[in-house]
């Protein structure tokens, strides 16, 4: 399959006179598979009520089967023919964030959206997106829109076009390219079905964000130490965003980092360091890799996935990381690094 490539201008507020956004919804109503900027990162849409298109998104990805999908929404009318009524927090979640980087899970209507979108799931997971071109994707095709991040499954998310071309080139009908994305990480994934808010995936908006608008909201203890129960969200069981080489998360001064890599290196090891902008000059290894500022942690977010991507082309068979407080965006940084290391630590004390 030749996948197109369409260009457009994120700056431009009205698409309603683009005529490549009619051919993708048009592509989107015919049941193809789609790739499109959000604010977060690229999202892999296809029409949320039909099995065959749904089945495409699992086909070019490499996607298991049991890991439901996310639906995007353009206006919050579309939400009646999906979910049973909102409860109180989810309503007060929706006014506050949407559109944003917020995903809720809600209890679903029987036989509206395709089953494998929600892998048999009683629930599903439902988002508006900040961003102009997946509004108006989604309004143009007048339909719910199935949409994981754009790469395969296991690479980090796609915050490029060029990224979601990397993965899925001639799998895919088509790639919007508008541009880098702002946010870096996917969406927070707040569970809503239960008595109690629970993060069931860190993202975009944090707790203390969240905990602002409904009091106090719960992080699904399975991701913090997932041996003891298995997450809620299926998708967090998996190994994620690896680079071929291996990562190890360093606890410990600048000093101590570099000691570690002055080691293997002498070992004959080539090594490559993730590192912030504050301690750019004081490494010496073979790839230094700068993922955003540490005294600003929007910015690493918005850095990370490339970083983890741009090691694959560099010649490294060792990968140390800074690590990050678990605080605000942080705790979805540090959940991403943690997947990218395969829970990897050395601590220098
Ligand atoms: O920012 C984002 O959320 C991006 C953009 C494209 O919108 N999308 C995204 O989708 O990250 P995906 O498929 O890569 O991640 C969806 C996550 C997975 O961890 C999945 O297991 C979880 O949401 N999920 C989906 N439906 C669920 C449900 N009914 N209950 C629990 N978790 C669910
Ligand atoms: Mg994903």
């Amino acid at each position: 399959m030749k996948t197109i490539q369409w260009f457009v201008d994120n700056n431009v507020d009205t698409f309603s006179s683009h005529p490549q956004l009619e051919e993708v919804a048009k592509l989107l109503q015919e049941n193809e598979v789609v790739a499109f900027p959000t604010e977060t990162v690229y999202g892999l849409g296809a029409n949320a009520k039909s099995d065959a298109a749904v089945a495409k998104i699992y086909e070019a990805k490499g996607r298991p089967s049991d890991n439901p999908l996310i639906v995007h929404i353009a206006e919050t009318g579309q939400l009646e023919e999906l979910v049973e009524d909102l409860s109180e927090t989810a309503k007060k979640l929706i006014d506050h964030f949407w559109p944003g980087p917020l995903t809720i899970i809600l209890k679903r209507k029987p036989n509206v959206l395709s089953e494998k979108v929600t892998a048999g799931l009683e629930t599903v997971a439902i988002r508006m997106p900040d961003h102009p071109v997946a509004l108006e994707i989604i309004r143009k095709a007048q339909l719910p829109i199935a949409a994981p991040s754009a790469n395969s499954s296991g690479k980090p998310s796609p915050t490029a076009a060029t990224h979601v071309l990397e993965d899925l080139n001639g799998r895919i009908a088509g790639v919007v390219d508008g541009g880098g994305t702002g946010v870096g990480l996917e969406s927070t994934v707040v569970d809503c079905t239960q008595e109690k808010p629970m993060i069931l995936r860190p993202g975009g908006v944090t707790k203390e964000e969240l905990e602002k608008v409904v009091g106090e909201v719960f992080i699904d203890p399975a991701l913090e130490n997932d041996k003891i129960s298995r997450p809620k969200s299926p998708g967090m069981k998996y190994t994620h965003y690896a680079p071929n080489a291996p990562v190890y998360l360093v606890e410990g001064t600048t000093a101590f980092i570099q000691e570690l890599i002055a080691n293997k290196r002498e070992k004959g090891l080539r090594v490559g360091v993730i590192a912030t902008e504050e301690t750019e000059n004081v490494y010496q290894a073979d790839v230094v890799s700068i993922c955003g500022q540490r005294s600003d942690l929007k910015t690493v977010a918005h850095t990370l996935y490339d970083t983890l991507r741009e090691f694959n082309n560099k010649d490294v068979d060792i990968i140390f990381s800074e690590v990050f407080p678990q605080e605000g965006i942080g705790l979805a940084i540090m959940n991403r690094l943690e997947k990218a290391a395969g829970h990897r630590w050395i601590h220098q004390h």
